[in-house]
């Protein structure tokens, strides 16, 4: 049987790496086997392309698109397709949903072109649940506060107010795939709301 593909999308600093290994655990534990994986990053040259694309000092916005294309295209070609074949229940950190929302939205290129861009990169592959961690920007850029800022990160408050607003919206246009989780509560709520959600629709 295929595995099931979840995607974890939000704004900086939501607690999307904290709720991964959260479900990875419980999965575990019901002898689910599992993948842990990424985006910037996957693909076998995804750590260079990360590197670029959060630490770069200067982009263009189409450079930064077309990167973040590339290693999709290699990610799920070369690990998240065959894990899934392998019924492997693969969990990725981010996915075609942020670029809509940071490259469409946010950086204002052409949605109809990053649409059919991110359709041609994706290979078919569609997530079969996306939990979508909300949360007011500047409570997030608060608990980011503590570490040095990535290239995006340090975009203004704006550019994430209008991630945020998009990713709402993105969810509002496929309430069949997106879980919107309200990220403001503890990672054990966060958790337990995510776990609920995802039994009663895959039951
Ligand atoms: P992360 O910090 O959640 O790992 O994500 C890295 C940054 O890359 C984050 O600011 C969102 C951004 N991003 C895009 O702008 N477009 C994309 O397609 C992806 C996957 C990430």
């Amino acid at each position: 049987m295929k595995g099931l593909f979840i995607t974890f999308e939000g704004g900086e600093a939501v607690g999307k790496s904290t709720l991964i290994r959260a479900l990875d655990a419980h999965f575990r534990s019901s002898l689910v086997q599992t993948l842990c994986t990424r985006e910037p990053g996957g693909s076998a040259f995804g750590p260079l392309v990360r590197k670029i694309l959060l630490e770069a000092e200067d982009l263009a916005n189409e450079a930064e698109l077309f990167l973040f294309l590339a290693d999709r295209a290699e990610h799920v070609r070369g690990v998240i397709k065959p894990a899934l074949a392998q019924g492997i229940t693969v969990l990725c950190d981010r996915f075609a949903d942020s670029t809509l929302v940071y490259q469409g939205a946010a950086r204002s290129i052409d949605l109809d072109f990053v649409q059919r861009a991110c359709e041609i990169a994706v290979q078919g592959l569609v997530p079969d649940i996306t939990f979508l961690l909300d949360l007011d920007p500047k409570i997030g850029l608060k608990r980011a506060s503590n570490r040095n800022l990535d290239r995006i990160e340090q975009e203004t408050l704006q550019f994430h107010e209008t991630v945020r607003s998009a990713y709402l919206q993105l969810a509002k246009e496929h309430p069949s795939r997106f879980i919107v989780l309200d990220a403001s509560k503890t990672a054990e709520e966060v958790k337990n709301q995510a776990i609920e959600h995802l039994y009663a629709r895959h039951r």
